[in-house]
């Protein structure tokens, strides 16, 4: 059995899988509630909860599995990329287990996780696919031939598909995180009510700068009371061009096998506009530690006590 933990943003996350993918636990504490006032995640005020709630979760998670620190073969966890000292607090809590228990530990690439969310039971799809990672950080088109990696093939220039859905649900004035609340207000308004632009980029590339602050322009426009009243137009106008954006992009690779995974896998636009697409379970597209754990059966552990100067990264990028 593989343990995982996984705290790379607001979410203290740990998980219990076999070596085949069955999820035994899947216990995630999201600190969504703490950061709405801000309206978006405070680094240090994150770190702090995950602080509190890693050992909680740990015990959660293992009490729902059934299963002793003793069962396992490998801890997996988030190294990076994400907020330094959130990983950080994740990464101590695996080495920590890991050197009690003599295990080895697999450091996992939180995209790679998420791809790795598509390779749990019941229903694992194997590789090779294309992947749009679609998340709060990340909009990727990623090449996936084996279950070990991928390759990007296309990146967002600017904000991510899950940044533009919450940037726009602040701009409406709608809850954080806003992409879910800007789906389900969708429903009720008219997606062709506006039409917002959708950029231009060349190759496989993504951009959703524009469309934010054309959203803002458009919503400037109208008094309290309109906003009011179009505010589900607005929504669903909204959505629509994020969703056309990143359909048309999947589309023009001409891969016969497409997957979606991450945050915005949520969407039920997105999802339905791609119909024969492998989408990543619903309970698993936002961050999680079982599609950690799941990724940690692919990657190459590091022996016992080797990992203990093992850091975390923030991002990426070389
Ligand atoms: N139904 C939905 N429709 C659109 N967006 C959604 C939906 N549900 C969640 N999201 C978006 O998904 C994002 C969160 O996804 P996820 O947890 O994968 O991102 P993250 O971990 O913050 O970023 P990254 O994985 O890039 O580090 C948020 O931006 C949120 O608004
Ligand atoms: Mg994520």
């Amino acid at each position: 059995m593989i343990l995982g933990l996984e705290t790379s943003c607001d979410e203290t996350a740990a998980a219990v899988i076999t070596e085949d993918g069955e999820i035994l636990a899947n216990v995630v504490s999201s600190q969504a509630d703490l950061h709405a006032k801000y309206g978006g995640v405070v680094p240090e005020v994150a770190s702090r909860r995950h602080l509190e709630l890693v050992m909680p979760v740990l015990r959660e998670a293992l009490d729902e599995a059934g299963v002793g620190l003793d069962r396992f073969e490998r801890i997996a966890v988030t190294q990076g990329p994400g907020l330094i000292g959130a990983l950080l607090v994740g990464l101590s809590a695996a080495k920590a287990l890991a050197w009690a228990r003599r295990l080895p530990l697999a450091p996992v690439n939180h995209l790679h996780g998420h791809v790795a969310s598509l390779f749990l039971q019941p229903d694992p799809v194997d590789p090779p696919f294309l992947c749009l990672l679609a998340s709060g950080g990340h909009t990727l088109l990623l090449d996936v031939q084996d279950h070990g990696g991928f390759a990007v093939l296309g990146t967002t220039l600017d904000d991510a598909a899950g940044e533009a859905f919450d940037k726009g649900a602040r701009l409406l004035g709608l809850g954080y995180p806003g992409g879910a609340e800007i789906d389900r207000l969708a429903s009720e308004g008219d997606p062709e009510a506006y039409e917002f632009p959708i950029a231009r980029v060349s190759g496989l590339d993504f951009s959703f700068s524009g469309l934010k602050t054309a959203l803002l322009y458009t919503v400037r426009e109208l008094d309290a009371g309109e906003l009011e009243r179009r505010k589900a137009d607005l929504a669903a106008s909204y959505q629509r061009a994020i969703v056309t954006a990143l359909v048309a992009r999947v589309e023009q690779t001409g891969a016969d096998r497409i997957a979606v995974v991450g945050g915005v896998a949520a969407n039920s636009e997105l999802r339905a506009a791609l119909p024969d697409a492998a989408l990543a379970p619903l309970d698993l597209c936002t961050d999680n530690a079982a599609m950690i754990s799941s990724a940690g059966r692919y990657v190459e552990a590091i022996p016992f006590a080797r990992y203990l100067a093992v850091d975390a990264y923030a991002s990426t990028a070389a």
